[in-house]
């Protein structure tokens, strides 16, 4: 993944945004040890703007799809109250079973539920509603994980979805591979859904922040 935004500009906005707790701290720099896609993780500045979304939407229930090594399930567990929880998707049992090892350390870990599954097989099995949902897996699957999260969402709840810049590869035309196609699908089946209200925002490899459109029909996004 490239770097997009600057590193001083980023170690600057992370400096002067909530820090990352100890026990994901220490996840972080396991992950980077051990694990050879380490560059997935989200990391603390995305980490703070999940939790401060979840905060936001008053989330209770989150749905998180791609889980890797735990991070960002460990972002939402420490943002939400006591009596919420965090539900999410994984096929890679050695990630997982780094992420379980965290989750015992963590205060907020028993909020996390993990499913070993095929997540779309997952999310087909699920019931909503959830206040928040996390789109961070296989990018083929986006626009389907997309539209089933839609099904799921509370009514005033927000669906996040990662890495929609992809290292500025969207701005290709032909689109040099499946992954650059699906997500650069994906924002515009976004951009053009009348349900919906989103903005893509720059932060590290570009979250999508989508919710239920509110405003009057003539309001709504333009085609692009
Ligand atoms: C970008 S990483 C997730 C990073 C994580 N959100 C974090 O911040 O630490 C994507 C993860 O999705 C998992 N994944 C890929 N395809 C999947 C699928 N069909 N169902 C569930 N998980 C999948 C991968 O094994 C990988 O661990």
């Amino acid at each position: 993944m490239e770097q997009l935004v600057p590193f001083s500009i980023e170690a600057y906005a992370q400096a002067h945004s909530r820090p990352e707790s100890e026990v994901r701290r220490a996840l972080r720099e396991e992950t980077e040890r051990t694990m050879e896609y380490a560059r997935m993780v989200v990391g603390p500045l995305e980490g703070a703007f999940l939790q401060m979304m979840a905060q936001l939407v008053g989330a209770k229930r989150v749905l998180e799809i791609g889980m890797f090594t735990g991070y960002s399930a460990l972002c939402f567990a420490e943002a939400l109250p006591e009596d919420g929880s965090v539900l999410t998707c994984e096929i890679d049992e050695p990630s997982a079973a780094v992420g379980r090892r965290y989750f015992a350390r963590s205060s907020h870990g028993h909020k996390i539920t993990v499913r070993m599954s095929p997540a779309l097989e997952t999310m087909r099995t699920l019931a909503g509603p959830f206040d928040l949902i996390f789109i961070d897996a296989d990018k083929i699957n986006y626009v389907n994980y997309y539209r089933r999260a839609l099904d799921l969402l509370a009514p005033q709840g927000v669906i996040l979805i990662d890495n929609v810049l992809w290292s500025g590869d969207v701005l290709k035309q032909p689109p040099p591979d499946a992954s650059t196609a699906a997500i650069q699908e994906l924002n515009r089946v976004v951009v053009n859904d009348p349900r919906v209200t989103a903005v893509l925002v720059t932060i590290r490899d570009g979250v999508l922040v989508i919710r239920r459109t509110k405003e009057p029909e003539g309001l709504m996004n333009h085609a692009v």
